[in-house]
């Protein structure tokens, strides 16, 4: 094993690809990258590993946020037939760790020294038992707003600093005719768009008692009611047809210009760079009002499927090949979220890059650096998939804010 990484590593890509292609099989890679940006930034990762000779099949699961892609892996594991990566978020990777269906990666991460370069924050979803059992990719961030910048000078809107200024925002362009917010109403469109809601309305100290420790008193308290007011007034400035819309249809309609906002996480960005747009010219990014010093983080790692106690060779390579500086930037640019190691240089990411890069770092150093509710970076799905079903039923208006709030805590309590 050692020698074989030992080989990737050390020999020229020519020389490493007449090894490799000699033993390793293809990777199956199962991920539910499938909008166009995404796509775009899977790709940088197949043409990395056809330089070393490593085929690639394909097992995309449609469906943001991942929901279906982790139904479909849970039928292929019960089957006996586990994929050799997958893409997965925070908790459900702990919860495959701890089953021990995850392969022993600390022999690469020692050889690469990852436990120095990748944050805190991502190492405490990557490793169980102190074995590191997946690759992290990136890191995403949720609270972010998308806007197109010629709807809003047309408008006269500059960016919203607060709860306040937004309301106004969106006031404005409702007379003026443009549909505000761009909204896709699916159970975690809906969550991530919470997550910023929540954090402004109660901010950090609530978010964390909420979500990550899961207090009952702050389920239920008066500010979790004002959270969910304000979830009302961003569902009264959706179009008619926001149901069942996928994220990046609503990107498009702010591509376009039909719609002012998009409250989504960072891969958003891969839609608009997919389609031509420049950030500051034709798109602007801004944290949600009143979460300007937080950062609400969501990181896509691949986890790798133990295949009978040894890492397999297109596993190491392929893990290796994810957490290489060069990988790191290359595909970040285009996916929209930042690197996840601390040591590389990110001149070359593009202005909301940039400033996703030196938020994340002032949020971790300042504590305002949280896990995504929505995705599964702050409770185990089991509590996860308790909030979605609460924040979708109450956007799609079968209870009032009142009701949400009790409803919240008996979610909560019966699935922690
Ligand atoms: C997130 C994932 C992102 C992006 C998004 C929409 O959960 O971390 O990489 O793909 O879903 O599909």
């Amino acid at each position: 094993m050692n020698k074989v990484i030992r080989t990737i590593k050390l020999t020229t890509a020519a020389a490493a690809f007449s090894v490799t292609t000699a033993h390793a099989e293809d990777v199956e890679v199962l991920h539910w990258w499938t909008s166009g940006g995404e796509a775009a930034a899977l790709n940088v990762l197949k043409q990395d590993l056809e330089t070393q000779g490593i085929g690639w099949q394909d097992m995309p699961v449609a469906g943001g946020g991942g929901t279906e892609a982790m139904t479909v892996l849970r039928a292929r594991v019960t089957a006996g037939d586990p994929p050799t990566a997958v893409q997965a978020l925070g908790f459900d990777i702990l919860d495959w760790g701890n089953q021990g269906a995850l392969a022993n990666l600390n022999d690469l991460a020692a050889q690469e020294g990852w436990d120095e370069v990748v944050p805190e924050a991502l190492q405490f979803f990557a490793k169980v038992d102190g074995k590191w059992i997946s690759a992290p990719v990136n890191v995403h961030s949720t609270n972010w707003v998308w806007a197109n910048k010629s709807v809003l000078d047309a408008n006269g809107i500059a960016v919203p600093e607060t709860w306040e200024d937004f309301v106004a925002a969106v006031e404005t362009l409702k007379a003026a005719g443009i549909t505000p917010i761009a909204h896709g109403g699916q159970a975690w469109q809906d969550a991530t768009v919470f997550d910023a809601v929540a954090m402004s309305a109660g901010g950090p100290e609530f978010y964390k008692a909420a979500f990550i420790d899961l207090d009952e008193e702050t389920l239920g308290s008066d500010t979790m009611k004002e959270a969910f007011d304000r979830m009302t007034f961003i569902r009264d400035n959706v179009d008619d047809n926001f149901s069942g819309r996928d994220w990046n249809l609503a990107t498009a309609m702010v591509i376009n210009g039909e719609a002012g906002f998009q409250m989504m996480g960072d891969w958003a960005k891969g839609e608009f760079l997919n389609a031509g747009k420049v950030p500051g010219e034709d798109f602007l990014c801004f944290r949600f009002p009143g979460t300007q010093d937080q950062v609400t983080f969501n990181a896509d790692q691949f986890m790798m499927f133990d295949q009978g106690g040894t890492v397999s060779q297109e596993q190491a390579a392929l893990a290796s090949a994810i957490l290489s500086p060069s990988f790191q930037i290359a595909f970040n640019k285009v996916k929209g979220s930042v690197p996840a190691r601390t040591d590389v240089d990110g001149s070359e990411l593009d202005a909301c890059g940039q400033q996703g890069m030196k938020d994340l770092a002032a949020a971790a150093s300042s504590g305002n650096l949280f896990g995504s509710m929505a995705h599964g970076h702050a409770a185990p799905a089991s509590v996860k998939n308790a909030v979605y079903d609460v924040v979708t039923a109450h956007f799609n208006g079968e209870y009032d804010s009142e009701t949400a709030v009790l409803e919240l805590v008996d979610a909560v309590s019966i699935a922690k």
